[in-house]
């Protein structure tokens, strides 16, 4: 006897309801997305017990017929696409045809609709069943409120996190269709009182502000840049304002918000090291190209998508975003309680995760810019043994002799490890390394890189090392190999180059509460002037901060506001 049989479509939309269903915010993104679709300008989200009660999205969009209203609840039901070859060209946000039946089968759900010609109607779907359909009065467009999610799918029901979790990914999704709208007057309450709203007027300083807050376009960068038809547009908040996570960056292809590791790590690795360790940067990227060279359909909820040319596309972003924040010279540091904050418990440790943002090529090397991007600074003393103090017209200055010694130390060796010309030291008397035979092992099988620069090996000995490597550093760059290797698991010429000058110029630079003489102070100050990136150490300290006259001021309460 056979066991094995067709499921019902109720329980194969339960089913599939899982995938594109998957917490209150998932609802909301497939219902804003529809309104996004049907031309809307004006869509307005309610939430009710962080939408376990009630979510509502209304639209002024194109509306439906009630016989398509009926009809949208269908699974493999939409208006977006006809045929196979409309798949490989896809302009809209949705396309699947299972988005409604999947909400409707998990929860009851009222839709009413209207379209410019039509009477309006409504019509009821509980638990993926038809109820009911009526005319009812409405205006164009379309409301459709969600109720009871998840009352018939327990297991769902238990997985749903904490009420403060949920109302953030519902933020969340809401931050990221407001920033690829920004034409889209955008609205969204909790329990009846508004939360948050973008205007729709394609302000972007504006929109920015109402999604992270005022003040945060401060020194923001706006990037672009078009290649094989390709346009890239990059909103680079100042990275002095940073996050511990990645995810503020924020990455839109045809107006789609994705999440992809290697775009991601482009715009990581174009901020480079205007950033601290371990934070990143708030940045809006949105990148427009022809929907043949996209694939949207990997999942359901498509937030993935796989395009052609992942690599060369990062490679373009990571530079673009390079050098516009180098081209923008960015001001030193000038809050100091925003800094006290930032850097209150920070621990200057690497990355921990693995293929976390190996640093790369920081310096433009083909930038024939005169470098002096310091301005005039009057040397006043030493405070703390530490810190040294300039003033000029503008206020006082506070630089911190061992992350701008390091900064120095930084530049020369990044440019030394990069000439491919630079000498060999060949050993007559060959450095024996005490290592195990299995790191030898592990060494010898990176040669090849280690010979470029300047590393030869004879067994456990090393009978090269480049010139620039005093024999007192040499145990520094044989770490700085192993915690390459160790944390990323891979060598290659541009993170040793990176590591090694990083590692090298801490471990020699001058540190605190050491006593220097004025004229170091002085070539200390010139040297930091030619760096191509003076405002911080390697690490993404600053190396120096200014207090204006104005913030001085105000601490003596000599001015109020
Ligand atoms: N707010 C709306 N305004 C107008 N029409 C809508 C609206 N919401 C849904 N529809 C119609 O209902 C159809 C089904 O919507 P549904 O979200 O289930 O599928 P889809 O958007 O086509 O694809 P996907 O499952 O990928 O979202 C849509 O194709 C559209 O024609
Ligand atoms: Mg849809």
């Amino acid at each position: 006897m056979s066991v094995i049989k067709k499921m019902d479509h109720k329980l194969s939309n339960m089913i599939a309801a899982g995938e594109v269903v998957e917490r209150p915010s998932s609802v909301i993104k497939e219902l804003v997305e529809n309104a996004i679709d049907a031309h809307a300008t004006k869509i307005k989200i309610e939430v009710l017990g962080f939408g376990m009660e009630k979510i509502s999205v209304t639209d002024n969009g194109d509306g439906m017929s009630q016989e398509d209203a009926k009809l949208a609840f269908e699974r493999y039901a939409t208006s977006k696409i006809k045929s196979e070859m409309d798949l490989s060209h896809i302009h809209t946000l949705g396309f699947r045809g299972e988005a409604l039946a999947a909400i409707s089968a998990v929860s009851k759900v009222v839709l009413k609709t209207k379209t410019e010609d039509d009477l309006g109607s409504e019509v009821i779907y509980e638990g993926g069943n038809f109820v009911s359909s009526s005319q009812a009065a409405m205006n164009k467009g379309t409301q459709i409120d969600v109720m009871n999610l998840f009352y018939n799918t327990p297991a769902r029901f238990k997985y749903i996190k904490s009420e403060y979790t949920e109302k953030y990914a519902i933020i969340d999704i809401f931050d990221r269709l407001a920033l690829a709208n920004p034409s889209i007057y955008m609205q969204l309450s909790f329990d009846g009182k508004l939360y948050k709203e973008t205007y729709g007027n394609h302000d972007f300083y504006q929109l920015i502000d109402q999604i992270y807050g005022k003040q945060m376009t401060k020194g923001l960068t706006i990037a672009s840049h078009e290649v094989s038809h390709i346009q890239m547009k990059a909103y680079l908040l100042s990275p002095h304002i940073v996050r511990s996570r990645k995810k503020d960056i924020s990455i839109f292809i045809n107006h789609r918000y994705i999440k992809n590791y290697r775009l991601t790590q482009a715009v990581i690795d174009g901020y480079h090291s205007f950033l601290m360790v371990s934070k990143y940067p708030i940045a809006i990227i949105d990148i427009v190209m022809d929907p043949s060279l996209l694939d949207v359909n990997v999942h359901p909820q498509k937030y993935e998508v796989k395009f052609v040319n992942e690599t060369f596309l990062s490679f373009e972003l990571e530079n673009m975003i390079k050098k516009a924040l180098q081209e923008k010279n960015l001001p030193i540091q000038e809050n100091l309680s925003s800094i006290k904050k930032e850097w209150k418990q920070e621990s200057f440790t690497r990355p921990s995760l693995l293929n976390e943002a190996p640093m790369i090529n920081e310096n433009d090397e083909n930038s024939s810019e005169p470098l002096n991007k310091l301005p005039y600074l009057e040397y006043i003393g030493i405070f703390s043994g530490t810190y040294l103090l300039f003033q000029n017209d503008e206020g006082l200055y506070l630089m911190d002799q061992h992350a701008a010694a390091e900064r120095i130390r930084y530049e020369h060796y990044y440019e030394a490890l990069g000439n491919p010309k630079f000498a060999i030291k060949e050993r007559l008397i060959p450095i024996e390394l005490s290592l195990s035979n299995d790191d030898i092992d592990k060494l010898l099988s990176y040669e090849k890189i280690l010979n470029k620069h300047g590393f030869n090996f004879h067994q456990k000995q090393l009978i090269s090392t480049p010139t620039w490597l005093r024999d007192e550093e040499i145990d520094i760059a044989i770490e700085s190999i192993f915690s390459q290797l160790d944390e990323y698991q891979k060598l290659d010429i541009k993170t040793l180059r990176d590591a090694l000058a990083k590692d090298v110029s801490c471990k020699g630079a001058i540190k605190a509460n050491h006593h220097i003489s004025r004229q170091e102070v002085f070539k200390i100050l010139e040297e930091l002037r030619l760096c191509k990136n003076p405002y911080t150490c390697p690490h993404g300290r600053p190396t120096i901060i200014k207090l204006t006259h104005y913030e001085i001021e105000r601490m003596f309460k000599r001015v109020v506001s």
